[in-house]
């Protein structure tokens, strides 16, 4: 049996060396797919294999129908909107993620975001503090809730809103629970996105939310660019010298974004929210033992296709 690693983007090698001891360890086979070119290469390395672990690597429907001997595949990390869960379920294939497991990189990366842009991107000019500023989180899960703690930190005053969190469990947080996305985005200069990209969730950020948030916006991005209306928050932003939009992950629309607003965007150059070695050990590790306990004991706690 094999458990085969597939990452264009890297985990930091003491992440793969611990994937490799534990899977050896078990009496499993190891394999390394890494920086790989195209698509094909994880197509072949699905065919060889009896576990994948990926990250933001495309399981499509061709990688799950040529694994032949393929029976389960982990997404480390959060967001799983990368597996063709179908394609997965029609082959009987169990697909998982990891969660909690890099929220915290994620959630200290929003708040980096959050003071870098309040500092003018250190340009040397005068900027803003955090302290005293509301900050809406949008969607209450492992992320939301760190970024949260992290941001009553700086003393900022903390709204949430989630439509599947009960509101007693953010409050327990010290955090105000409220009623709709609308309330949230009217009531905070800072908004930070934790929402997955799913069919309800692409392009909802748009122009009719966004333009209810108060003068000096800032919207942070650390979820997925598939959930912002780009064509609506361009036109917002030419109409709103005040708005300003941060990102993990660059739009595709990237070049329009920075050529116009060059002073009130940011995007990273590749996504590194959870692009850090602690998260990256954590993942990597908790990838490694749901296969195991799935092979051993049938343990599907964390399956996402059921
Ligand atoms: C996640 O969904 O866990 C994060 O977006 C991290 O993705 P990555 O593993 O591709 O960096």
């Amino acid at each position: 049996m094999k458990i085969t690693v597939a990452t264009v983007k890297p985990f930091a090698p003491a992440a793969v060396a611990i994937i490799k001891e534990t899977a050896e360890d078990a009496g499993y086979e190891f394999a390394l797919l890494e920086k790989y070119e195209s698509q094909n290469d994880l197509i072949e390395a699905a065919k060889n294999t009896e576990a994948l672990i990926i990250r933001s690597d495309k399981a499509t429907r061709e990688v799950i129908e040529a694994g032949n001997r393929l029976k389960i595949i982990v997404r480390a990390g959060a967001g799983y909107d990368n597996i063709d869960l179908t394609a997965a379920s029609e082959k009987g294939i169990i697909a998982m993620n990891t969660p909690g497991q890099n929220s915290n990189a994620v959630a200290e990366l929003a708040l980096g975001l959050m003071v870098f842009t309040a500092r003018s991107k250190y340009n040397g000019k005068s900027g803003n503090e955090l302290k005293g500023k509301k900050l809406g989180i949008h969607a209450y899960g492992n992320v939301g809730k760190l970024v949260a703690k992290i941001a009553q930190g700086f003393g900022m005053d903390v709204f949430a809103f989630d439509a599947f969190v009960p509101k007693e469990i953010i409050e327990a947080d010290g955090v105000k629970a409220l009623d709709s996305a609308d309330e949230l985005y009217s009531i905070c200069q800072y908004v930070s996105l934790h929402i997955p990209s799913n069919e309800d969730t692409k392009q909802s950020i748009d122009y009719e939310l966004l333009s209810k948030m108060p003068e000096n916006a800032t919207l942070v991005n650390t979820a997925r660019k598939e959930v912002i209306h780009e064509d609506e928050l361009l036109k917002l932003m030419a109409e709103r010298d005040d708005f300003k939009y941060v990102s993990d992950i660059a739009p595709d629309k990237k070049t329009e974004f920075e050529e116009k607003f060059a002073n009130r965007v940011f995007f990273t150059p590749k996504k590194m929210g959870a692009q850090t070695v602690e998260a990256n050990l954590n993942a990597a590790l908790a990838s490694v033992k749901q296969i195991i306990n799935f092979f051993e004991n049938g343990d599907t706690t964390f399956q996402v296709n059921k």
